[in-house]
């Protein structure tokens, strides 16, 4: 364990700020954007079920496409890499036994083992009554994976845009997402921040700490 210092990490979280015009002529190296993509994995989930796919779009064409369903926002024509969090819209058992049987495999031990544990997890999100909501569910998992991947970026010095402002169900259709059991949920724009974009030097509105953090 090699921690950071807290001045190093609030002066990354300080310069990070949602990039409005990205650099079209910088490319996130390989060797970052591998981090980032091991980043993307270690995101926290329930019960570590991993509800998701992060499709990264890097085809120009597929860009342009998905462009006016953005609300036509730059950022996704000059951005390096453009990432669509995905969410399972349905949790299956077949789901939880790919998961039971990875655990298996990567922690040594069996299925068998793990049966009663597997079927408290069946009995919550596949037949219990988050399976109502498991959409709603697995898109909160997809959001800290947005946080996870924004905050990792920053560290590495790479910018980011968090983006809300687009078209689900066009971006569902486009990508053919249904056919995949997924639904988009929010995108991220990576890469560099262009020299001229004037957001990069405005002041961080934030509400007081004792606005936010209530201690009991
Ligand atoms: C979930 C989410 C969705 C957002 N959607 C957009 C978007 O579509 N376009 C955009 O330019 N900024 C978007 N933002 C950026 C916010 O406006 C920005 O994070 C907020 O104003 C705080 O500023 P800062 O991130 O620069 O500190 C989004 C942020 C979040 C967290």
């Amino acid at each position: 364990m090699n921690p950071i210092k807290g001045e190093q990490l609030l002066a990354q979280l300080n310069w990070r700020y949602a990039t409005k015009e990205f650099d079209p002529m910088r490319k996130i190296s390989p060797e970052d954007w591998s981090t980032l993509e091991n980043a993307l994995i270690l995101s926290a989930s329930s019960y570590g079920l991993q509800p998701w796919a992060f499709i990264v779009i890097t085809d120009k064409n597929m860009r342009q496409q998905l462009f006016p369903a953005t609300w036509k926002q730059r950022q996704i024509l000059d951005c390096s890499h453009y990432v669509v969090f995905t969410a399972k819209t349905r949790m299956t058992e077949d789901h939880i036994d790919r998961h039971i049987a990875r655990t298996a495999e990567v922690r040594g031990g069996t299925a068998e083992a793990l049966k009663r544990y597997r079927d408290v997890v069946v009995g919550d999100v596949v037949t219990g009554e988050r399976a109502a909501q498991t959409f709603e569910w697995a898109a909160r998992q997809a959001y800290l994976a947005l946080g996870n991947f924004m905050t990792s970026a920053a560290l590495i010095g790479i910018d980011t845009c968090p983006m809300e402002g687009f078209q689900s169900d066009e971006y569902d259709k486009i990508l053919d997402l249904g056919a995949k059991g997924l639904a988009s949920v929010v995108c991220c724009a990576a890469g560099y921040r262009s020299p001229t974009d004037k957001y990069a030097g405005q002041k961080k509105v934030r509400f007081d700490r004792a606005d936010v953090i209530h201690i009991v």
